[in-house]
């Protein structure tokens, strides 16, 4: 741990965070990979090849501190509108990507979620997921949650769908609908809520993203770009997080 935190830079060091206050759930809204690249005179999609090196050490470090949850938003219910060789560039990525880091969640005991309907990827992208998820269930050192064709309306939506079917079918009464039965139903179930969420490229919105997962969520901006967001931008991320009082509508609990 103390070698892969060698070589800090003058304003951060691992020395500044309290390794029993690490956030069990970090959550990244990965912005401003088309920028990163179009300051370059690089087409946008060097941009996602780019932010994968980020999410990797993302990955990494996660694992390395002791989060139990690292989830990050990949692509949105909105994001088909982009131009279509972008939207099959980034399908393929992701595809190729998952193939291609395996073996890395297979030596740290990482466990894949995938959160979002992905009855409505292509086959190629959708069979890679699926292997995926077969591969690594068993696993329970930290959980990687990928949001992709997610969008946190159609998700509380679906929930409530759910909620109507289970009393239609007489599973549930109305009078026993409350947070959690929602929450049940969230493709989130299981996990807990996140902690801390991040967003790069100075953003300040949510962009439908896990909205009712994140009422109590530390937030924290930064205006790199994702593909420059790296180890030591995640330690200030978290430096900040500890440095808050977190109340949950209550008195301060330090
Ligand atoms: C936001 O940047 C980024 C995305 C919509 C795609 C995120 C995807 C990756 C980081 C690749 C991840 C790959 C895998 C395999 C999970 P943007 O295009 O919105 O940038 P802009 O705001 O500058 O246009």
């Amino acid at each position: 741990m103390r070698a892969y935190f060698a070589d800090a830079p003058d304003d951060i060091s691992l020395n500044d965070i309290d390794v029993d206050k690490i956030p069990s759930h970090v959550s990244f809204i990965m912005d401003g990979n088309g920028r990163w690249a179009q300051q370059r005179g690089l087409d946008r999609t060097l941009g996602h090849k780019a932010g994968v090196d980020s999410l990797r050490e993302c990955v990494t470090t996660s694992v390395r501190l002791g989060v139990d949850v690292l989830s990050a938003y990949a692509f949105s219910t909105e994001n088909w509108r982009r131009p279509q060789h972008e939207v099959n560039m980034l399908m393929h990525l992701f595809a190729t990507t998952l193939m291609k880091e395996l073996p890395l969640f297979h030596q740290e005991k990482v466990r894949l979620k995938f959160l979002g309907d992905l009855d409505a990827l292509p086959t190629e992208t959708r069979d890679v997921f699926e292997f995926g998820l077969s591969q690594t269930k068993d696993y329970d050192r930290m959980t990687f949650a990928l949001a992709v064709n997610y969008g946190s309306r159609a998700e509380i939506a679906r929930a409530a769908r759910l909620i109507a079917e289970d009393v239609a079918a007489g599973k549930l009464r109305p009078e026993d609908v409350d947070v959690d039965a929602v929450s049940n139903r969230l493709y989130t179930a299981g996990l807990p809520d996140p902690d801390l969420l991040v967003r790069t490229s100075g953003e300040l919105r949510l962009s439908n993203y896990l909205l009712w997962q994140l009422a109590y969520t530390e937030f924290y901006v930064t205006d790199l770009f994702w593909p420059d967001f790296d180890r030591w931008e995640y330690l200030r991320a978290i430096h900040a997080f500890q440095g808050r009082g977190r109340r949950f509508g209550g008195v301060e609990n330090k």
